[in-house]
């Protein structure tokens, strides 16, 4: 009953559409069509974006995988196609439902968007510092006081706790656990590629359906609780305040709340995986942004090179590595060809990021060429967040959150290799493989 697909690119699936149309248009592109098509889905299994890379080199900019699955590597295409989001594509599906959003469902999304960017903004991020920065130097205490660690295993945690005091009002253990384990659920059946009629009862399926109503009790169970006499703090209300003050009912709110904790998290993890894996890596770069947060302290300053750290640290690897879009209307994919609706479209910023077209020298890892005024950089050449109306909303948030932890450990922590990376794993979410490393408290004033 089973059948395999590639891996799950963030946010996206392939197809197989066979229609003659859209034959007769791919047809159009460069790339393997026509061949074993079992031969280039093994090289890409092997090693997805070093087949990707060879394939672009050889094919172009815009080349066909199949029929209906084209990838785009140009940076200014691969922005007008992730602005005509919505209009012209859908990002796809829910894995649980294997099928993608009605337009319905599209609206109703858009106005929860909305009511999560509210508390995600720059400003509302800013106002909430504070309760960051303890959550942030919180988590990383608890990891000083253990042994070797694969950042991966830990990372899910320690980023919910940093988020929870833009939603929740105190501490709330029981969503952690039950988030922690819906999130983990969920991404066993995405990295799977696995895909099965919505009737089939898949045991990953039912996990992952248990772990989401788990979820959804807990937060049910806390609105419901603070609902009589909270007082919302006017200066910085969470997301739930948010959801009080406005009258949202019960259950919007638990849908609200459930997708603002965890629609950013798996991004987010990879990304704080990553910074750690690179920090380790750079112990001179580390004692830069520990003499930055010191001065910064003082002075009040942005933590100018510590953010550019940060940059790099996404532009080499960008969690969501592979953004897939479904063509619901013609599409144009380069400057001679479009593509009809029913194509799945690949815009991968790990290859654009890596393309040194745009960026010189760019397997190097060198935030400085995020700090030099000097430096022209494409406009479109850095997607980390992706861009369009399905941006990621929490990219402030995201940002902040990885620019305190690196100056948090930098200031306050050692941190070492104990067993170094093995390649990147490219599965939903781009991630480091094999790493363990070791956060040691610094002794005060050494
Ligand atoms: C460094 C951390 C992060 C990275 C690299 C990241 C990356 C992304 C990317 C690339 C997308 C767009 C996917 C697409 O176009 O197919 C996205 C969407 C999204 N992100 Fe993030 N993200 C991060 C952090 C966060 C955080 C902290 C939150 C919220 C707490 C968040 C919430 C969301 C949501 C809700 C969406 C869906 C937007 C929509 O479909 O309308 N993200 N993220």
């Amino acid at each position: 009953m089973r059948t395999r697909a590639p891996p799950q690119p963030f946010h996206g699936r392939h197809i197989m559409a066979t229609s003659p149309d859209a034959l007769a248009d791919a047809l159009t592109l460069p790339g393997p069509v026509g061949a074993d098509r079992r031969g280039w889905r093994r090289a890409y299994d092997a090693d997805p974006a070093g087949f990707l890379s060879a394939s672009q080199e050889r094919w172009g900019d815009t080349f066909t995988l199949d029929k209906n699955l084209v990838v785009v590597g140009d940076p200014d295409m691969a922005h007008q196609i992730l602005v005509a989001t919505d209009r012209e594509s859908v990002i796809g599906p829910d894995r649980l439902e294997g099928r993608f959003p009605t337009a319905e469902e599209t609206r109703e999304w858009m106005g929860t968007r909305k009511l999560i960017g509210r508390v995600l903004t720059p400003q509302a991020v800013r106002g909430q510092l504070p309760r960051l920065e303890q959550a942030v130097s919180t988590g990383l205490e608890s990891l000083a006081g253990g042994g070797p660690f694969d950042p991966m295993a830990v990372t899910h945690e320690t980023c919910l706790r940093a988020f929870l005091p833009m939603y929740l009002p105190g501490p709330a253990p029981a969503v952690v656990s039950a988030l922690r384990d819906s999130i983990r659920a969920a991404l066993v059946l995405a990295d799977a590629g696995v895909h099965l009629p919505r009737w089939w009862p898949s045991s990953m399926r039912r996990r992952v359906l248990t772990a989401r109503r788990r979820v959804h009790a807990e937060l049910r169970a806390l609105i419901t609780a603070q609902r009589p006499d909270d007082q919302v703090p006017s200066d910085s209300p969470t997301l739930s305040d948010l959801l009080r003050t406005a009258s949202v009912p019960t259950d919007q709110a638990v849908h609200v709340l459930g997708n603002a904790l965890s629609k950013g998290l798996p991004a987010t993890a990879g990304a704080w995986s990553w910074l750690l894996h690179d920090l380790a890596a750079r112990p001179d770069d580390m004692a830069r942004i520990r003499d930055e947060a010191i001065a910064c302290r003082a002075s009040g300053e942005e933590l100018s090179y510590t953010r550019a750290f940060v940059r790099e640290s996404m532009r080499t690897h960008p969690p969501a590595w592979l953004l897939a879009r479904e063509t619901t209307a013609p599409t144009a994919v380069s400057e001679r060809c479009t593509v009809p609706a029913g194509t799945t479209l690949f815009v991968s910023p790990y290859l654009i990021h890596r393309d040194p077209r745009y960026w010189p020298d760019p397997h190097r890892f060198t935030p400085d060429r995020w700090t030099s005024p000097h430096t022209e950089r494409h406009r479109y050449a850095y997607l980390p967040f992706g861009a369009g109306p399905r941006v990621c909303v929490g990219l402030h948030l995201g940002e902040v959150l990885l620019t305190l932890t690196a100056a948090r450990i930098a200031t306050d922590h050692h941190l070492t290799v104990t067993t170094p990376a093995t390649a990147p794993a490219f599965r939903s979410v781009l991630q480091p493989t094999g790493i363990r490393l070791q956060l040691t408290r610094r002794a005060p004033g050494a």
